[in-house]
């Protein structure tokens, strides 16, 4: 047993921690990097207790230049924790009451723990949500060069992994950066909803003395304040939405993953991924592996966990604050970094990867992939779709079965002729889909013109949060 005083309620024991109890509770290992966050808070709040005269003027300018030095000795490495800094909240205000003294004593005045790590998580994640988004658009900026860089080349598209109709190269990669472009509207949203600060509910019900914590959050830049106490000190939806905006970033670049781990097979060989970006095998000297979209995919299922963890963590506790609570950093803190990492590494691969867009064509000129235009083409001629559907169909199991050329049979058929069997020469079917966001050139370059715009309101909508 350690001794009471120690602890920041000794005042009530008469012994101090076990052991046990101190390895078991303690969360300084994961809550040290919510320092700078656990300073901004403290700051303010000492500036908070100065203006409304609960210290005096020189009280403030010593806690605040204490605060200043923790500061430093945390940037810097050399300050030095105890046994007894249970978190980073414990640390801080220890080593401040060490340097400031009495008036030390006096920053946790009116404030608790509970509405101290609520303001200082809220904190992290405004600045971290941004770091992220940032990390989205530049793979976004990668996938955008690569379709620009793409030009006219174009592949199979594919529904239930099957040949279905030629799309551009460039549209393809575009899918992937418009989902993307959700992610960041959805990761700034989740980030507005969270800019309210809990400072000044104290543990549970507020204080009996005079703070303003209106003017507690403005100080520290929050859009808002709480509007109750209870729900101040006990609210982690704002870690929820946090982990589910960075989960579902997590779960597209799985899905791109998968799609390069079947693109850069000998069976695709839709791409070849550059030394810098794959693997090798310990024992097969063949081998180049794509490590990096199987991780991608592989560490989707771990961040998955972090958000069924959390909301498994948060289902049926009592109203306000429980120690359960705690368990809310460990799985945001790990998603947050894993999808940053995966977010770095996937568009490096994508920067650097060669399109092999030959065999991209190859795999999309089967003329079969064409069958729908040949239904259009019998469309426009009055023919009901339904009709010119079976009719084609028909041509094209003819030409399955017994070998025979589909443009052959196209060429005889009276209804479709040589104009239509014009339609399914290799390159020509992409260039059919004209419409507003369909896959052929036209479509696709009004396309990028739309995303470039939209890239550069979510640059600057990043820039200026
Ligand atoms: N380390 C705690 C956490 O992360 C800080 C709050 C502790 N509050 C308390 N009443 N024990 O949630």
């Amino acid at each position: 047993m350690s001794e009471p005083s120690n602890t920041l309620w000794h005042g009530r024991f008469e012994s101090g921690p076990a052991e046990d109890l101190l390895a078991y509770t303690v969360s300084l290992p994961f809550d040290q990097r919510l320092f700078p966050d656990d300073i901004a808070g403290s700051r303010a709040h000492v500036r908070g207790l100065g203006r409304v005269g609960i210290l005096g003027p020189d009280e403030v300018t010593a806690v605040l230049d204490a605060l200043d030095q923790v500061e430093a000795e945390l940037t810097g490495g050399s300050f030095a924790f105890v046994e007894s800094d249970e978190d980073i909240h414990t640390a801080v205000e220890r080593r401040v009451t060490e340097l400031a003294g009495s008036a030390g004593a006096k920053i946790h005045t009116g404030r608790s723990r509970n509405d101290q790590v609520a303001t200082d998580l809220r904190l992290w994640c405004k600045r971290e949500l941004l770091a992220v988004a940032g990390d989205v658009l530049a793979l976004q900026q990668v996938l955008l060069d690569r379709a620009e860089a793409a030009g006219d080349a174009y592949l199979p598209g594919y529904t239930h992994l099957q040949r279905a109709q030629p799309v551009l190269l460039a549209h393809h990669l575009l899918a992937h950066a418009w989902a993307l472009a959700r992610d960041v509207d959805r990761l700034l949203d989740a980030r507005r909803r969270l800019d309210v600060s809990p400072l000044g509910a104290g543990a549970l019900a507020g204080s009996s003395l005079p703070l303003d914590p209106p003017s507690v959050a403005e100080d520290l830049g929050f859009a808002g304040v709480f509007d109750n106490s209870l729900d101040a000190v006990s609210d982690r939806d704002f870690v929820a939405e946090s982990l589910f905006a960075v989960t579902l970033v997590a779960i597209h670049l799985s899905r791109m993953g998968e799609e390069i781990v079947l693109w850069s097979s000998d069976e695709f060989g839709f791409v070849r991924l550059d030394d810098g970006y794959s693997t090798g095998s310990s024992m097969l000297p063949q081998k180049k592996n794509p490590d990096i979209a199987e991780l991608a995919r592989g560490k989707a299922g771990r961040v998955i966990g972090d958000l069924t963890g959390l909301l498994a963590t948060l289902k049926g506790l009592p109203i306000a604050y429980n120690r359960d609570l705690q368990e809310d950093k460990e799985p945001l803190f790990d998603a947050v970094e894993q999808v940053r990492l995966a977010l770095r590494a996937t568009a490096g691969q994508y920067a650097t990867l060669t399109m092999r867009t030959e065999r991209m064509a190859e795999a999309a000129d089967a003329p079969t992939a064409a069958a729908t235009d040949l239904a259009e083409f019998l469309v426009r001629a009055g023919t009901p779709f339904r009709d010119a559907h079976a009719i084609v169909g028909a041509l094209v199991r003819r030409s399955v079965d017994d070998g025979a050329s589909l443009a052959e049979l196209v060429t005889a058929h009276p209804d479709l002729g040589p104009d239509a069997a014009a339609l399914i020469e290799p390159g020509v079917p992409v260039t059919m889909r004209t419409t507003h966001g369909g896959a052929g050139p036209a479509a696709v370059a009004a396309q990028l013109d739309r995303f470039r715009a939209r890239l550069s309101t979510d640059r600057s909508r990043v820039q200026e949060a």
